[in-house]
């Protein structure tokens, strides 16, 4: 488990990474693909995500842009899973670029495999990975410009507490695996409350998206899991 993109070891590239951004990026990306959508490619540079999209026709495609929590003003939308619906989304090419979740994904791109994972796909992420049952599996939180997140930890403890329940999975883990069970088994119960305690949370609170968080904090209600397509490519796919 690594807390933060900067936390991961220099240098080295998973086998198997599963990036995590419950508030709100991956939890959109699986709202995204689950409601219908064709694609999700993500960008860290929102010039770069504006010209690569440029190609399409505006009713093929999606421009989903979040700074600092708010939408970015070139953008089509922000980056609210509840945005994301089948109206909205089916049969389109989504392209996003968000404050960390991207940055996460970058910093796990060249892995030989990489998933989206928070609380609404919790299910998807940990059959997955049982049933690939990798060398060793990076379970990457994007926290927020460098910084731990509650939410994303409290997903990375859910996903190794369901392998090891599920799969009797030996979790010769770092302390940080340890640590993120223990957080999960103490707020399983009632993350709304947990990611209201959130830094993030708090700055969703402020925005008033409220709605966006109860969302986010629904365990396994899709079943959806995002699989980037090529090696290097932050496209991503429903499996
Ligand atoms: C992030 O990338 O930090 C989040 O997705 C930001 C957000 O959407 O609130």
């Amino acid at each position: 488990v690594y807390h933060t993109p900067e936390s991961t070891p220099e240098g080295q590239i998973p086998d198997c990474a599963v990036v995590i951004d419950v508030l709100r990026a991956t939890t959109t990306i699986a709202t995204a693909l689950s409601a219908g959508a064709e694609s999700v490619r993500a960008f860290s540079d929102i010039n770069l995500l504006l010209t690569e999209s440029e190609s399409l026709s505006s009713d093929k495609r999606l421009r989903l842009g979040e700074r600092g929590g708010k939408k970015v003003e070139s953008c089509d939308m922000g980056n609210s899973p509840l945005d994301c619906t089948p109206q909205v989304v089916k049969d389109k090419q989504l392209f996003i670029s968000t404050t960390n979740g991207t940055r996460a994904l970058q910093r796990v791109q060249d892995a030989n495999v990489v998933v989206t994972g928070a609380m609404i796909n919790l299910g998807a992420v940990v059959d997955f990975l049982a049933g690939k049952n990798p060398e060793n599996v990076w379970l990457v939180g994007s926290g927020w410009e460098g910084g731990y997140s509650l939410e994303d930890t409290v997903c990375a403890g859910a996903i190794a507490s369901r392998l090891i329940e599920d799969y009797n999975i030996e979790m010769i883990g770092n302390d940080e695996v340890i640590s993120a069970i223990a957080l999960y088994q103490q707020w399983q119960k009632d993350l709304v409350k947990l990611f209201t305690f959130a830094s993030h949370g708090q700055r969703l609170l402020r925005l008033n998206l409220v709605d966006d968080l109860k969302y986010c904090a629904q365990t396994n209600i899709i079943d959806t899991l995002p699989i980037q397509q090529q090696k290097g490519s932050l496209l991503f796919k429903a499996q």
